[in-house]
């Protein structure tokens, strides 16, 4: 550990969703101590509006940096699209001018074009997400000519949410969701999948998809978007302490939580309860 001080690298989800970022950036990086809080008791976030995003986000932004973390990672694309720039803007310059956060989003937007012939793309996202227009915003910084669609998929993250995901009534959204998405255009040739809870979707996801469309899942997307991050910014990196330890919070029941979350990060989780 540098400096002998816990500095954790900090990954917030409204829920269980992030883990699946957080699996992936310890795979590349498992010399870092990090942190997880999922806000399950008040998830999901998606249908939510922007002010309450933002005061949610917010409120477990501080409590991460509360405990020590520098960097806080929102691996929540409702959270990156809907909070994400003024905590960035307006808070993070008078709460804590030396601390950072980042989101999902640019990370994946930055990496799109290498996936499309056809410059026709789609997002599969929450509402929230879809409405705050983030993805078509971001991707067209670095690839104005890339044409987005983007169709919100409101069921999913309460049947994963809920561990229904694996049940044949999980199907009929998913299946129509994709129609209505592959509606929109033929020459959709990648699709992003915008909300960090729906790669244990992939599989159905696939099923119900032509072969020659990729799909993007953001985890290791989002790990080598934060290694570059940490190369660029030594400051930041001889800050984050290297233990190589993991802690995981929900802010609701921490039995509920150890019970899910495995799913997500694909290995045992011992979580404890946090109130906010
Ligand atoms: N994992 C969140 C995302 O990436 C889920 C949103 C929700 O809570 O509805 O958007």
């Amino acid at each position: 550990m540098k400096n002998g001080s816990y500095c954790p690298i900090g990954f917030f989800d409204s829920g269980y969703g992030g883990l699946t970022v957080m699996k992936e950036v310890i795979k590349k990086m498992p010399e870092y101590d990090y942190v997880y809080l999922g806000d399950n008791a008040r998830a999901p976030y998606g249908s939510r509006s922007f002010e309450t995003v933002y005061h949610y986000t917010l409120e477990c932004v501080r409590k991460l940096f509360d405990m020590g973390c520098e960097l806080v990672v929102l691996a929540c694309n409702t959270a990156s699209a809907k909070a994400l720039r003024t905590i960035q803007q307006k808070d993070l310059p008078t709460l804590a001018p030396n601390k950072r956060v980042l989101g999902v989003i640019r990370p994946t937007t930055e990496i799109i074009g290498n996936y499309t012939k056809s410059n026709h793309i789609g997002v599969l996202a929450t509402s929230g997400t879809v409405v705050s227009e983030s993805y078509p915003i971001e991707i067209h910084k670095f690839f104005p000519d890339i044409k987005v669609h983007q169709h919100a998929c409101p069921m999913w993250v309460p049947l994963i949410e809920n561990n229904e995901y694996n049940l044949e009534g999980a199907d009929y959204f998913i299946k129509k969701d994709i129609a209505q998405l592959l509606q929109q255009s033929t020459e959709i040739d990648a699709i992003i999948l915008g909300c960090t809870h729906y790669p244990l979707l992939l599989e159905k996801i696939k099923k119900y998809l032509p072969p020659n469309i990729s799909v993007l899942v953001q985890g290791e997307i989002v790990a080598n978007g934060l290694q570059d991050y940490l190369q660029r910014h030594p400051e930041m990196a001889a800050k984050c302490s290297t233990g190589g330890t993991v802690h995981f919070y929900t802010t609701d029941s921490a039995e509920q939580f150890n019970k899910q979350a495995g799913l997500f990060f694909g290995g045992e989780v011992k979580g404890e309860h946090l109130r906010l």
